[in-house]
């Protein structure tokens, strides 16, 4: 049924509200007032509704359908050339107070930014449809999981959504009359009156903001489409707004992975690890053992990708929930050679996005055959050859695929509960200095670890690429307050678990040789490592002490069906004291650049080390 709405300048269609939440009902006028589209619709998350948008979107241009035989219900949007990564320079936090969104935040006062966007808000949504998507964090009703609404003016940002959250009529059921939700307004910052006629990807080439409220918990973004600029349950809220409220309520909301593993015997471990955008987390968290580890009865399951919502459960242990429903992973790289459980979950009903197409309608991207066809159309629409010295996809292109595609999803990974989390592992992408893997003494040396990781830059933001950055917790770019304040809340919260707190780790696949080539084979390899820090867990491996905190010996992994050499091994192992006393120049920066409200722990620990070094 279809009822009218008074929207300012003009009359908005809208379906009936499915919802008598007052709050909800009155920000939705509000925004369309603002916003003036001339529809409203509210999306009900069913599967007829998913496949109606995305005709739409063939329709429009912005997607085009797969060959249905090779890919069946799926499709390739491809972006504004200027609209293809997260815009961290134009990624802000407006705390009241600028101290607490830190130095390692953009800031603006939270008056001055609200003026800026009602200015850029006001007409935006003008000729286009204003999307109202209820989405949960989390499963329905957990007691860890969160409920927002995302209005948007893109209805790829809808279909997205469906792939990326529980999302629709049920949330709202949960929601209730007056249940919180965190309000996401997003627009493109195209509003097609001035346009003339729509183009298959707008954005706004000149104006782009991703904007954070902490104290009202509340996402502003607009003029981009793409990803955590767009999808503002993942980055914006999963990670930005959530980790202030898992400051405030004393949990914790990280960029982790959530994988599990079942031991031969039958025990089953749950582990997370935090590494940068685009280092791997996708193929760490749907691993396949190597056979010999297989057959003898090792398993690797997936609880999530990305983020991790992590909570002190009755018993005093920690519980991770994954609170998105599916993966919107980097494309480029990933193969049946380099995850064959991610290349089986996107054979259908998969959203590509910046990948190249081939002759037949399928998509391909670098690295996912070794030869690649000789005919393709770009990421861009042009004609392209194996020759033409042009990337065929764009390196930050993406797939968005549901979870349950996944073969190698746990079977508790819907649990409302979460899982308990027995190790975390913080890793970056290093060419040196940083070992395999490293086990910290205790929680605050672990802190401290995951306080100084650093990493070299990927795709994944716009910028400069292969750059060391310190990339604390690999939160850097998603740590909604002050970064030295969550430092002491993770401090505080080791205090708080006392003895059931997870054993802390600090792992690199990346280093290089002399010749620039990465030593270590990672990818299923990385079960070795897995398999060692299971025995730590358990009490039944060795290590060796060092500086940095125990590091296995060759003699503590297991090599079976490896060709691994010791050399090799020491190479990626070693702690080189020169390299560190550099590295520690660099903890330094950091360490004083976050001094003001930075945990005693942290420059204790800091001073252990260089002393050591
Ligand atoms: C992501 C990212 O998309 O970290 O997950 O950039
Ligand atoms: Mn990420």
């Amino acid at each position: 049924m279809n009822a009218r709405a008074n929207v300012g300048h003009a009359v908005a269609t809208t379906t009936t509200p499915p919802t008598q939440h007052r709050k909800l009902l009155a920000w939705v006028a509000e925004v369309a007032a603002l916003t003036q589209p001339d529809r409203i619709y509210w999306c009900n998350g069913s599967d007829e509704e998913y496949d109606q948008l995305c005709a739409e979107l063939v329709a429009s241009g912005t997607f085009t359908k797969l060959n249905e035989t090779l890919r069946p219900n799926s499709y390739l949007a491809c972006s504004d050339p200027s609209d293809v990564a997260r815009v961290e320079d134009r990624t802000f936090i407006c705390s009241e107070r600028e101290e607490d969104a830190g130095p390692t935040n953009n800031w603006t006062a939270p008056g001055e930014m609200r003026k800026t966007l009602t200015g850029l808000f006001a007409g935006a949504m003008r000729g286009r449809t204003m999307y109202i998507v209820p989405f949960s964090m989390g499963p329905l009703g957990s007691h860890i999981a969160h409920i927002g609404v995302e209005i948007s003016d893109s209805a790829y940002v809808a279909v997205n959504m469906k792939l990326m959250t529980r999302m629709g009529r049920k949330v709202l059921d949960v929601l209730g009359d007056d249940g919180v939700f965190v309000p996401a307004l997003h627009s493109v910052g195209a509003p097609l009156e001035t346009m003339g006629k729509d183009v298959p990807w707008p954005c706004n080439k000149d104006h782009k903001y991703i904007v954070h409220f902490p104290e009202t918990r509340e996402i502003w973004s607009y003029g981009s489409g793409y990803g955590g600029n767009a999808l503002l349950g993942k980055k914006c809220f999963a990670l930005r707004i959530a980790s202030v409220m898992g400051k405030q309520q004393g949990w914790l909301a990280e960029h982790m992975l959530i994988l599990g593993v079942k031991t031969p015997e039958g025990k089953k471990h749950y582990i997370t690890a935090a590494f940068p955008s685009a280092c791997g987390k996708t193929n760490f968290a749907m691993l396949i053992p190597p056979a010999p580890f297989k057959e003898a009865g090792w398993e690797v399951t997936t609880v999530g990708d990305d983020i991790a919502w992590i909570k002190p459960g009755p018993d005093g242990r920690l519980y991770a929930i994954n609170p998105e429903a599916g993966f919107f992973g980097v494309a480029p790289g990933t193969s049946y050679e380099t995850n064959p459980n991610c290349m089986d979950s996107m054979k259908s009903n998969t959203i590509f996005t910046n990948v190249a197409l081939t002759p037949e309608g399928d998509v391909w991207w670098e690295g996912m055959t070794k030869t690649p066809p000789a005919n393709l159309v770009d990421w861009q629409g042009r004609d392209w050859t194996p020759d033409c010295g042009r990337l065929a996809a764009h390196a930050n292109a993406r797939f968005t695929v549901s979870a349950t595609q996944c073969p190698s999803l746990d079977a508790e990974w819907d649990n409302p509960n979460g899982v308990p989390i027995a190790a975390m592992i913080f890793g970056g992408r290093r060419s040196s200095t940083v070992p395999l893997i490293t086990e910290a003494a205790n929680w605050n040396e672990g802190v401290y670890m995951a306080a100084t990781l650093g990493s070299e830059t990927t795709a994944a933001i716009t910028g400069q690429v292969g750059v060391v950055r310190r990339d604390p917790f690999a939160m850097i770019a998603f740590c909604g307050y002050n970064m030295a304040d969550y430092f002491g809340h993770w401090v505080q919260m080791g205090n708080s678990l006392g003895p059931n707190s997870p054993k802390i780790y600090c792992g690199n696949w990346f280093r290089k040789d002399e010749n620039g080539k990465f030593i270590w084979p990672g990818f299923s390899d990385n079960m070795r490592v897995l398999k060692w820090i299971i025995e730590r867990i358990e009490g039944k491996a060795n290590a060796e002490k060092t500086a940095l905190g125990s590091i296995p010996k060759y003699s503590d992994l297991d090599w079976n069906g490896s060709s691994f050499p010791e050399e090799k091994f020491d190479a990626i192992t070693t702690v080189n004291h020169l390299e560190w006393a550099q590295e520690l120049t660099l903890h330094d920066d950091l360490l004083t650049k976050l001094a003001h409200h930075l945990p005693t722990e942290m420059t204790e620990r800091y001073a252990v080390l260089k002393a050591a070094i």
